[in-house]
């Protein structure tokens, strides 16, 4: 079984989003796998880069179509958006200098992080953005 488990109570009722939050999760169940099965730490921090990447991508995206339809927290929520980046890069930056490991603890980190921000902050915006037309 996923360590997160993609359900409809994760759904914001976009479907790019949606289809861009799958994605996150499955990255982090990833990095839970990479991690339950011993991989090194070189496997662990290229995972890790490549979340870091693709949440770059993703708030991104979502800022971009917030910006588009003029929605009203917008600034509120691309705040959000830089701490969960900068949370996510220092926890790499320990990675990578060997001060913490990947643990159960780090991904409970990640899974909170995501789950947390969707489900409190994102689904904010999807009554507004669905009443602008975006599916
Ligand atoms: Fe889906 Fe605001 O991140």
């Amino acid at each position: 079984m996923a360590y997160i488990q993609w359900d409809q109570k994760l759904s914001v009722g976009i479907a790019q989003i949606d289809m861009q939050h799958k994605k996150l999760v499955g990255m982090i169940n990833d990095m839970y796998q990479a991690m339950s099965q011993g991989k090194g730490n070189e496997a662990l921090a290229s995972v890790l880069k490549d979340l870091i990447a693709y949440t770059r991508t993703h708030f991104a995206a979502e800022e971009k179509l917030m910006q588009t339809h003029g929605y009203p927290d917008f600034a509120a929520h691309k705040t959000q958006h830089d701490q969960l980046t900068k949370q996510v890069m220092d926890l790499q930056a320990d990675f990578n200098a060997q001060k913490v490991a990947i643990s159960t603890k780090t991904a409970a980190f990640l899974k909170d992080w995501l789950v947390n921000h969707i489900m409190g902050t994102d689904k904010k915006y999807a009554p507004y953005l669905q009443g602008k037309g975006v599916q």
